[in-house]
């Protein structure tokens, strides 16, 4: 069987990481796999959202310490930069990607669901940065966008502990939106993309654009940003549905996304 499952529903897609024997972790190999889920998600028109999830008791339990172990300086590098591009790719693509966190969520799985615009955990689910634990530190990300989403001392707390936290931690902390019954995490998911699917996806893929350019920029920047952005969609047919059809009464607007 396939170590990445994709599936449709409706306008979501379902990308779930299937490598159960390692708890899912992230191979160079499996890495190569979901890089081609997505890009099936993304060449689909009719795909509006993502969801990740994974098989078993895992999510993800991290970068393969196995494929890691022999690597020197130069290997580990380049190693590095597939995951560091997966994330980066997950979080600049047009498309929302929800991370519905099933299980473990460690060290290089955790920095994948950080590169998500949503995290959703099951009650069970555990999440951690153990890399310090391991004599070395987080390689995807983790350091840079785990304090731009829970704070500059929580982050630490957790990088330099490596300790796990469990969903009801992570929820106080911010780190994931919603917590769920394990049996209703893709229902939940899949609530939350429809929720998103419904809307008018020129504006949602704006304001993700958006949204993004106010980690990089300073808040002048950013207001232009949007305001541009926000004006661009004065040309869309969508604005005259979405506001037309407010000023006509209407309750359910389709979108044409053009
Ligand atoms: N890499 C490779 N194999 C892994 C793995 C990983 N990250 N996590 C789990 N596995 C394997 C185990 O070796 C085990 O294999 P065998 O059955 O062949 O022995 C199998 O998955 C099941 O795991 P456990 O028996 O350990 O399951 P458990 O329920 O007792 O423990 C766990 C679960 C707490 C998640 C534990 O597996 C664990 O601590 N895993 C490692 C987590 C970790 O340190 N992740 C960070 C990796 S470093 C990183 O990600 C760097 C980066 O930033 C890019």
């Amino acid at each position: 069987m396939s170590d990445v499952i994709f599936e449709k529903k409706g306008h979501t897609a379902v990308i779930t990481v299937n490598r159960p024997d390692t708890l899912n972790a992230l191979c160079e190999e499996l890495i190569s796999h979901i890089n081609s889920a997505l890009d099936a998600a993304e060449n689909d028109q009719d795909i509006f959202t993502v969801i990740i999830t994974g098989t078993g008791k895992a999510f993800i339990a991290g970068a393969d310490i196995g494929e890691m172990y022999e690597k020197d300086r130069e290997g580990i590098r380049k190693w590095a930069r597939l995951g560091c591009d997966l994330n980066a790719r997950i979080e600049s693509m047009s498309l929302p990607v929800i991370a519905a966190i099933n299980g473990y969520a460690l060290g290089g799985g955790l920095e994948l669901a950080l590169a998500c615009d949503i995290r959703i955990a099951s009650s069970t689910a555990r999440m951690g940065l153990p890399e310090t634990g391991l004599g070395v530190i987080c390689g995807a990300g983790g350091t840079q966008r785990l304090p731009r989403i829970v704070g500059d001392g929580i982050a630490r707390e957790m990088i330099f502990t490596a300790e796990k936290i469990d969903a009801q931690r992570a929820l106080s902390i911010g780190l994931v939106n919603r917590v769920t019954d394990p049996e209703a995490l893709m229902d939940e998911a899949l609530a939350v993309c429809e929720a998103i699917n419904k809307n008018g996806q020129l504006a949602v893929r704006a304001a993700k654009r958006a949204v993004n350019a106010s980690r990089d920029t300073d808040i002048h920047d950013g207001c232009i940003f949007e305001r541009e952005a926000f004006s661009s969609l004065f040309d869309t047919e969508d604005q005259k549905l979405g506001m037309g059809g407010f000023l006509a009464g209407e309750k359910n607007v389709r979108f044409k996304n053009k």
